[in-house]
This record gives C-alpha cells, structure tokens and sequence, in this order.
C-alpha cells in the first residue's frame, strides 16, 4: 500500500514538465503564428492566434528545464529501485513530456477551430485532456521503459486527468489577473 501511494506521489511530480508548459507558452508566446493566419477547407482557421511558434518551443523547453529537477525529485524519492533512472534519461523524458503537453493543446486548438470555436472560447476539457493524453503518448512512444516503469499502473493517469482541469483553472485566472490572458479559462 505504501509503494503504491510512493509510486502514485512519484508519478505526480515526474509529470511536472507537462503541467509547467502550458503556463510558460503563455509567457513565452505571442510571436510567429503557427497557422500564418491561414484558413482550413473548412473557413475556419487551422489553429488561430492563440498558437505560436514562441509558445511552443519556449514553454516546452521551460517547461522541460523547470519541471526537470521534479521529474528527478519524483523518481530519487519516490522510486526505490531508481538504478536505472539516468539523469540524462529523466531530462529527455522531461523533453518529451513538455513538447508532448504543447503538441497536444495545437491539437485541442485545432479540433476547437474545426467545432467552430474562436480563439480563447472555453473548451473545457479539450483545453486539458488533449495535452495531458499527448503527454503521456509521448513518453509511451520515445521513452516506452520509462512509461511503463512509473505509469504502468495507470492511476496516475487518471488522478491527471482529473485533477489537471482544477489545475488549469486556477492557472488560467492568474493569468487572466496578470493581463496574459482575455478570459479567466
Ligand atoms: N500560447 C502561444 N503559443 C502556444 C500556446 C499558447 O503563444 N503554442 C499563448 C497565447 O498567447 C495564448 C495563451 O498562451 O493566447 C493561452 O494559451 P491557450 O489557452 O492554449 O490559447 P487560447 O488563446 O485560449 O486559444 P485556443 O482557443 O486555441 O485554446
Ligand atoms: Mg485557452
């Protein structure tokens, strides 16, 4: 019972980079539209405003360097068998992890447009759900030992997927209080 709730804990703050991305693309962002302003097929646009190029390689590189010393917190404390955790192995998780966050929200942005949604429009959960699963995609397809050695029981997925739409919107209304963001969500 112990292990497991060591292992749940470890998991937790090994996922740091993914939650530290988003929030640091908003600090980051707001330069280079990745769509160029285009529209789809469909006369909504690919991506909208909302996604730059700024955003998503500056929070997911900050995302990564931030969230980096909890992934090894996570593991050194929490694992006991932490042996074959490198260093190097948790920062390239902690890389995979943070783009993975980043690629997922283009992918709820994109899926948003196609719905008809504007830019900054409440998703609810396509605003969370997506960046979390393509996190942990992510992880599964570049560091699939890694994945399996501290999600393969998979609670830590699904304590993330609830709780990462609280998280958000306390994040989103400090940000909305800073001036970084239109709407509080
Ligand atoms: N941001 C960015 N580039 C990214 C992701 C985010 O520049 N790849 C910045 C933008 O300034 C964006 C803000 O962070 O407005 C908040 O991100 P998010 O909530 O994901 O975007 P929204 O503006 O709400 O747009 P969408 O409706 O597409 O989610
Ligand atoms: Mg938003």
């Amino acid at each position: 019972m112990q292990s497991l709730i060591y292992e749940i804990l470890g998991g937790l703050f090994f996922f740091a980079p993914a939650l530290f991305a988003n929030p640091l693309a908003v600090i980051t962002g707001g330069h280079l539209v990745i769509d160029r302003g285009k529209n789809l097929r469909d006369g909504k646009r690919i991506l909208g405003d909302g996604k730059t190029w700024s955003g998503y390689f500056g929070g997911s590189l900050l995302g990564a360097g931030v969230g980096f010393p909890f992934s090894l917190f996570g593991v050194y404390m929490f694992f006991g068998n932490f042996d074959h955790f490198k260093i190097i192995t948790v920062l390239m998780s902690a890389l995979s992890l943070a783009f993975g966050s980043l690629t997922g929200d283009l992918f709820g942005s994109f899926i948003k447009r196609r719905m008809g949604m504007k830019r900054g429009a409440k998703g609810n959960l396509l605003d969370m759900w997506p960046f979390v699963l393509m996190s942990f995609l992510f992880l599964l397809v570049f560091f699939r030992v890694v994945f399996f050695q501290i999600y393969g029981n998979f609670i830590d997925i699904i304590i993330l997927l609830i709780i990462t739409p609280l998280l958000h919107r306390g994040v989103n209304i400090i940000a909305y209080k800073m001036h970084r963001k239109d709407v509080p969500w």
